[in-house]
């Protein structure tokens, strides 16, 4: 009886240092018995009841700033296949649209944004618009947090720098971004004051949703691989490193999560400096090799990094694949992800399989 009473309190101890919610405990280093789990891009195209919602609405960024139907939206991938994590229905874009840039979603192309590319375009932003103009966005994480079960982490997240700065100078998507590439290194004065004033405003947009219960924040910049090493330190590492010790002074208990997509060789850099609590991996890094560059680097959470293809093939492999993930990351804390965003044509069933596997899953 005293060695079950004494296996008991053990376990009760074990279990008070474990939080409620799986994905804190992974960003603040704990393992647990199994990683948790979010998708990017997990709300969206590829959910009926999201196709539902967004016909209620004229354009995609309505969506964003109507916090009833943004809520309902975000809260959709987590009723349905019960994730760790409910990441806050808005989009990267909503930061330059509150500068005074604005930003137009066009039906089947993707956003439209006008061309950024002299000093006047620069004095046309203006910080102080921000936080009134995103007020709705901050009022739906409100709701979110009043709203969240218990053991469902609420994600922010903001466009980097970067990233938001490629979208202003080619005026939209691209495949390489030249435009934007060519202005840095054409006009890196100029560059530079787009990128210092885009990360005052992230600073200030991921700050105000952890005022508004954000409990975790993660930073996109999908657009990182197209630079190469040097210019990928200086307009992508070094601004998120300096957001991050920002948020560290304003919202201390938020980890932040970076996601530098294409980063290959300077996810090292990333871990070693950038002083971020998870570090999200895209598709080209395996996680073997990020697990033990972390191991050297002192460790921090590694999130990623199935390859969202995946999930549109034979559901076996697709989950040998992610079971493959998990060892890898094995005794190390790890937040399942994709290595990019679900996919539109994605079945909720390949979604709803590959989750419920990585809760019956321990590493
Ligand atoms: O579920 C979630 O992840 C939360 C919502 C979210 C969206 N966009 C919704 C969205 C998040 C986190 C984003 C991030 C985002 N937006 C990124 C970074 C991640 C990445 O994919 O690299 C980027 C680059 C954007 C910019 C953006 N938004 C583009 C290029 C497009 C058009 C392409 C597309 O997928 O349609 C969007 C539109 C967008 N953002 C949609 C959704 C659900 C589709 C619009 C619609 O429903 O009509």
């Amino acid at each position: 009886l005293n060695l079950v009473i004494e296996e008991e309190t053990r376990l009760n101890e074990v279990d008070m240092t474990l939080r409620r919610k799986p994905l804190l405990d992974r960003l603040a280093g704990k393992v647990g018995d199994r990683p948790a789990i979010w998708l990017m891009r997990q709300a969206g195209r590829y959910l009926p009841e999201y196709r539902e919602i967004r016909s209620q609405t004229r354009s995609f960024l309505e969506l964003c700033y109507t916090p009833d139907l943004a809520t309902e939206v975000t809260l959709q991938p987590v009723r349905r296949f019960g994730m760790d994590g409910a990441i806050l229905f808005s989009d990267i874009l909503v930061v330059p649209d509150a500068l005074g840039w604005p930003v137009r979603f066009v039906e089947g192309e993707g956003p439209r944004l006008e061309r950024f590319s002299s000093q006047r375009d620069l004095s046309r932003l203006d910080a102080t618009r921000l936080r009134g103009h995103l007020a709705p966005v901050y009022e739906t994480v409100r709701r979110l947090e009043a709203t969240l079960p218990g053991n469902v982490a609420l994600i922010g997240f903001s466009g980097a720098p970067w990233t938001l700065a490629a979208y202003m100078v080619e005026g939209g998507g691209a495949r390489e971004f030249h435009a934007a590439r060519l202005l840095a290194r054409q006009e890196p004065g100029l560059f530079a004051d787009l990128i210092e004033q885009l990360t005052d405003a992230v600073v200030d947009h991921l700050a105000a949703q952890a005022e508004a219960g954000a409990e975790a924040l993660q930073i996109f910049d999908s657009w990182a691989g197209v630079l190469p090493p040097q210019e990928l330190k200086r307009w992508c590492l070094d601004p998120c490193s300096r957001i991050v010790a920002r948020l560290k002074k304003l919202c201390p208990d938020v980890p932040v999560i970076l996601f530098p997509r294409g980063a290959g060789a300077s996810y090292v850099a990333y871990a070693r400096e950038s002083g971020a609590s998870g570090l999200g991996l895209d598709t080209s890094v395996p996680m073997e090799w990020a697990a033990s560059m972390v191991d050297r680097l002192g460790g921090l959470c590694l999130q990623g990094n199935l390859d969202p293809v995946a999930l549109l093939g034979p559901p076996e492999a697709m989950l040998a694949e992610a079971s493959a993930i998990v060892e890898a990351a094995a005794r190390r804390p790890l937040i399942f992800n994709l290595g990019h965003g679900v996919l539109p044509q994605t079945s909720p069933e390949a979604v709803a399989r590959l989750v419920s596997h990585l809760k019956s899953s321990r590493s």
